[in-house]
């Protein structure tokens, strides 16, 4: 018999209705803090890329909105994040003197954020923001900065709505948690 563990879907943690609800605020936020300017949406793939889309929506008309998109991976062992981010793909902006907001799915040890933000500092972006769906402070290593954040959740592993567990359940309307079966 196999003893590898395998996650189910668990109960439902946070229904597409909170999530649309708190995305919407987080635009109205992002629309008040940058009035009549321009900002550069960054999302980190592929777990950004819904919550993105979303946010991109709410904050509409009165702004002036470009996406882009960076892709990372941890260097070392995949499952416990060592803090070192490879850039797979960077984005195609020159952040440079722009207004970028770093769109992100969940902040969990902290370490890929801290990284991010050093290594956009370098870049000498007009500001730079940190937005995340979602934070589980149990779990954090380094005091990341969180500019904007969805919901603070316990230390449970999620899926859906840009969330993967092995590259599924991404498509989820909600937010649910796993359970090992
Ligand atoms: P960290 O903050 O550097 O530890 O890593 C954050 C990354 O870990 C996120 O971008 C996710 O890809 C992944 N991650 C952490 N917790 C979860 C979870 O509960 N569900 C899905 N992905 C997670
Ligand atoms: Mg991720």
């Amino acid at each position: 018999m196999s003893d590898a563990v395998t996650y189910i879907l668990d109960k439902v943690m946070l229904t597409n209705e909170a999530i649309q609800k708190r995305v919407s605020e987080i635009a109205e936020m992002i629309r008040n803090d940058f009035a009549g300017e321009e900002v550069v949406l960054t999302g980190v793939l592929k777990g950004a890329a819904i919550f993105m889309s979303d946010l991109a929506r709410y904050i509409g008309l009165d702004m002036d909105v470009t996406m882009d998109y960076i892709a990372v991976s941890s260097y070392g062992n995949s499952s416990a994040s060592s803090g070192v981010v490879k850039i797979i793909k960077d984005m195609d902006t020159y952040a440079e003197g722009k207004n970028v907001i770093l769109v992100e799915d969940i902040m969990d040890t902290g370490l890929t954020l801290s990284y991010l933000r050093e290594l956009f500092a370098a870049r000498n972006p007009r500001n730079f923001k940190t937005c995340v769906l979602l934070e589980k402070p149990e779990r954090k290593k380094v005091d990341a900065v969180l500019d904007y954040k969805g919901f603070t959740i316990p230390d449970k592993f999620v899926v859906g709505y840009g969330l993967d567990y092995a590259g599924k359940w991404r498509h989820l309307k909600d937010i649910w948690c796993m359970t090992q079966k």
